[in-house]
């Protein structure tokens, strides 16, 4: 079976002997856009659709090849028997996160969840979930895409490499504004942080592992704010929220910085990989091409011919992240990545953030993994 992590040959979805037979709740914008279409590529039937708003269940049904559709997600459950359910719902006019209480009832219906981040806007929240997943042996994953990029794969197989030395610092900017501190702890005011959070949260913990201090500065103007980060390994880091940046602009620049190597990831796509090398001389050296076995390693996709690769649905982690839950349900090994864990560290990000004032430093207990 292809690895969801290393796709090197993607089976469609008809060349697959078995397959899970799947309800989908939610027929919105993003799920049109980027997650019924990662089926095309993994082992899922998709047998009914439900959106509580009927013409959009129905279409999407239609479109997407399933038989029925639905307005009440337990009916659909009730009826159906699914293996897994998919989750892309939205809000509560309260600011609470619709598909928590729906991935409990996909959960005490028998069925696995894969559901769209955020699954929760608290660590409580994910907890109860975890209980949840635990008393029904059904599995929920959570669509942390960044962990499936194939970039920020590889940076995390290079950040492991004993070449690249323990990795000792990161640099994550994510353009994101944080409410005044008086107001962030209203979900309504705290909906974006809350959305996008799981972003650069799922990069930061997916290679660096737990955090355990945390403190950061906040500016008025923008919310923007940057953050200094010591993880439980004992690397350091900085988060940089750089809200004010254009709408022009890339979002996202990573860097890991190792022993004697560091690795870029700009814009998602480019990945730069300057390894273990000697400076030329101070002074002296008139060329900085360095020998070719140490020289700098670069990746980025070429967007001329109609791969795979070069589509959104792999470059962004959708397709990958679908088949890794698909090929867990079917082997019954959990999923590794987008777990509730990662989840609950990232819900500890948030709350760092929410309940704690600029400049104070917060402590933050490891979740076990
Ligand atoms: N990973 C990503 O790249 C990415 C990008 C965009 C959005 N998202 C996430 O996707 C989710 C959906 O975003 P969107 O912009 O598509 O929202 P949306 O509002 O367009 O879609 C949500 C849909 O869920 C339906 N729904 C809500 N409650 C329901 C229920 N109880 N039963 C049945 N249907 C129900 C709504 O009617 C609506 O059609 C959000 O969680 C967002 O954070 C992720």
């Amino acid at each position: 079976m292809p690895s969801a992590d290393h796709p090197d040959h993607v089976r469609y979805n008809f060349e697959y002997e078995r397959r899970l037979r799947a309800c989908f709740i939610g027929a919105g914008g993003h799920s049109f856009r980027n997650v019924y279409p990662t089926f095309r590529y993994a082992p899922i039937d998709l047998v009914a659709v439900c959106d509580t708003t009927a013409e959009r269940a129905a279409s999407y049904a239609h479109l997407f090849g399933g038989e029925r559709h639905y307005t009440d997600h337990r009916e659909m459950l009730e009826r159906e028997r699914p293996d897994a359910v998919f989750i892309v719902t939205s809000y509560h006019p309260d600011g609470r996160v619709q598909a928590t209480d729906l991935a409990m009832d996909a959960l005490a219906a028998g069925a696995h969840v894969w559901s769209e981040k955020p699954i929760a806007a608290s660590v409580a929240e994910v907890d109860s979930l975890t209980d949840a997943s635990a008393r029904a042996g059904r599995f929920v994953m959570v669509g942390l895409k960044k962990q499936f990029f194939p970039t920020i794969t590889k940076v995390k197989e290079i950040i492991e490499s004993p070449a690249f030395g323990r990795a000792s610092s990161v640099y994550l900017r994510y353009p994101q504004d944080m409410a005044p501190p008086a107001e962030r702890a209203d979900l309504l005011r705290s909906r974006w942080l809350l959305d996008h959070i799981y972003h650069p949260g799922a990069i930061i913990h997916y290679l660096m592992g737990p955090i355990e201090r945390l403190t950061y500065e906040w500016e008025g103007w923008n919310g923007g704010s940057v953050a200094s980060l010591r993880f439980a390994s004992g690397a350091v880091g900085t988060f940089h929220m750089a809200a004010g940046a254009s709408g022009s602009s890339p979002l996202e620049r990573l860097e890991v910085v190792g022993e004697g190597a560091n690795v870029v990831v700009e814009n998602g796509v480019r990945l730069t990989y300057y390894r273990k090398a000697t400076r030329p001389a101070y002074g002296r050296g008139a060329s900085f091409i360095i020998a070719d076995e140490t020289a700098p390693l670069v990746w980025e996709p070429e967007f001329s011919l109609g791969q795979l690769y070069n589509n959104n649905m792999f470059l962004l982690g959708y397709a990958p992240e679908v088949l890794h839950f698909a090929e867990a349900v079917l082997s019954g090994r959990p999923p590794t990545k987008g777990t509730l864990a990662d989840c609950r560290a990232i819900m500890q990000l948030y709350e760092a953030y929410v309940r704690t004032p600029a400049g104070t430093p917060v402590a933050i207990q490891p979740t076990d993994q």
